[in-house]
């Protein structure tokens, strides 16, 4: 697990889209293993991987073959299905990220409604945490939402910045203050409540740094931007740069 206990803020790295580009050829290029070593090597403390229902990225045989070419924990992100489950329990990540997922939406829009769909979440949860599976809820940044997942015995709360990352792509100053208040509201009272609380969605070198100072959030978890970046800069990089932000901020 080579830099998972090396930072007080790991950095899970998303290759995802290096699978979509992949995908829109066919092929095996760019393949997303050769992403997760150099993700490794630029110092990633974790691999996260989203294999959504339509594989329109990440596929099953992915897993497999991430899984042996690193040394980096997974995280996987996954939606409250059967199967999915059923594929969780039979890989073994040393996370799952329970996520929403819809079809048509073009990312994850929004957190898990836990409060809402606790009865289908509940069984989910303790049998991940039965096989030994480390599960993060991907929630809005909301205290109701905090209650109910600690509530389901989750050990992580991933507080989704989405919306705090638009408001900054916007310029919106007031937005971006009411959105990061309520990040850091959150991050207290889910941390209060025993509740390892991780972060992620939209980040970017000019968003990430308010999102890294909030002392409770012990793992940002960041791939559009940086597999974007990529490509003018390179992977490791664009990698190192984020880290170096990260690290940054926290000091
Ligand atoms: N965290 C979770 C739970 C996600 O679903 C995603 C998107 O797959 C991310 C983090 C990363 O978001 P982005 O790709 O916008 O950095």
């Amino acid at each position: 697990m080579a830099g998972a206990v090396s930072s007080p803020l790991r950095l899970g790295v998303n290759i995802d889209h290096v699978a979509t580009i992949r995908n829109a050829r066919g092929g095996a290029h760019p393949d997303p293993v050769r992403a997760a070593q150099l993700a490794q090597a630029a110092g990633a403390d974790g691999i996260t991987l989203h294999l959504r229902e339509d594989r329109r990225h990440i596929r099953d045989e992915d897993l497999a073959r991430i899984g042996q070419a690193v040394s980096l924990p997974i995280n996987l992100e996954m939606a409250c299905t059967d199967e999915m489950l059923a594929i969780a329990l039979a890989f073994k990540p040393h996370a799952a990220c329970l996520v929403p997922e819809r079809r048509e939406e073009r990312t994850t829009e929004g957190g898990l409604d836990v409060a809402r769909f606790h009865n289908s979440v509940a069984p989910i949860v303790t049998k991940l945490r039965d096989a030994g599976v480390r599960v993060s809820l991907f929630i809005e940044p909301d205290p109701v939402q905090i209650a109910v997942a600690e509530a389901l015995g989750a050990p992580v709360v991933e507080l989704h910045t989405g919306a705090y990352c638009e408001a900054a792509a916007e310029g919106d100053t007031a937005a971006v203050r009411a959105h990061l208040d309520r990040l850091v509201r959150a991050a207290d009272v889910g941390a209060a409540r025993g509740l390892e609380i991780h972060a992620g969605h939209g980040l970017t070198f000019d968003s990430v740094q308010p999102v890294a100072a909030i002392p409770q959030v012990r793992e940002l978890n960041i791939g559009h931007f940086l597999i974007g970046e990529a490509i003018f800069v390179g992977l490791e990089a664009a990698i190192r740069r984020m880290r170096a932000l990260m690290d940054a901020a926290r000091s």
